[in-house]
């Protein structure tokens, strides 16, 4: 049996089946152990990587609405649920949008890599943000949250996107794509996230601990 065993911040998360118990390497057992709920959750967290190489089919929609509900699940304040969601799956879409994008950015579109503007994602979905409400960007953002990391989970990758929306909503050529999300008034785009499966194994980029601190 294999054992995969990953040390994450000081803490040993046995994530397959296999043993990592002290007393089980010391006596070269290999019993089952099941991890935890908080390892499971943990790992998951820390093995996230944005991904920006995908498989070309797009997620299913059931998987997709997994992912939707754990977003709408995300604390927020005063649960306004200021936040409007529009997945888009349709290649036409992407492809459309991508060829106005490529217009305006020859040089991205000449990397051999390029498939789309999302990061060659097939499925993309569009978050937009109440303005009326000065908290409703955290709303979003812990509901992105929510969402790829229940993707991971699931083995769907992710990417949370900034770029092609400033595209969007600066480029008058596009400005049909983004009519045709059809956010309500008073929503106003925000960020996107690219959603697929992963083609690609990035490493972690690292994290500066310095920034947070106890104070006692
Ligand atoms: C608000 C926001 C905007 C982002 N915009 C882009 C983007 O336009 N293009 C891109 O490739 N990645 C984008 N990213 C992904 C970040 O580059 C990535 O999360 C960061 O480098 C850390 O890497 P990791 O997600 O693999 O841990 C964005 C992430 C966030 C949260």
């Amino acid at each position: 049996m294999k054992t995969v065993k990953t040390l994450v911040g000081g803490l040993c998360l046995c994530a397959a089946v296999g043993s990592c118990t002290p007393a089980a390497q010391q006596s070269g057992q290999t019993a089952q152990e099941t991890p935890s709920k908080s390892e499971v959750v943990i790992e998951n967290m820390m093995t996230r990587r944005s991904i920006r190489q995908y498989k070309p089919q797009a997620v299913g929609r059931d998987t997709m609405q997994t992912i939707l509900n754990c977003g709408i699940h995300a604390p927020n304040g005063q649960n306004k649920q200021s936040w409007e969601v529009r997945v888009v799956d349709n290649p036409e879409f992407i492809d459309g949008l991508t060829e106005v994008f490529k217009k305006k950015n020859p040089q991205m579109a000449a990397d051999p890599s390029f498939k789309n503007m999302f990061r060659n994602a097939p499925t993309v979905a569009f978050i937009a943000h109440d303005t009326s409400y000065d908290m409703s960007q955290i709303d979003c953002g812990l509901l992105g949250a929510n969402m790829v990391l229940s993707a991971w989970s699931m083995g769907v990758g992710s990417c949370c996107l900034g770029s092609p929306v400033r595209f969007m909503k600066t480029d008058k050529d596009a400005a049909p794509y983004l009519a045709k999300l059809g956010f309500s008034q008073g929503y106003e785009l925000l960020y996107c996230i690219a959603f697929g499966y992963p083609a690609e194994t990035p490493a972690a980029k690292p994290r500066n601990a310095e920034k947070v601190k106890f104070v006692d």
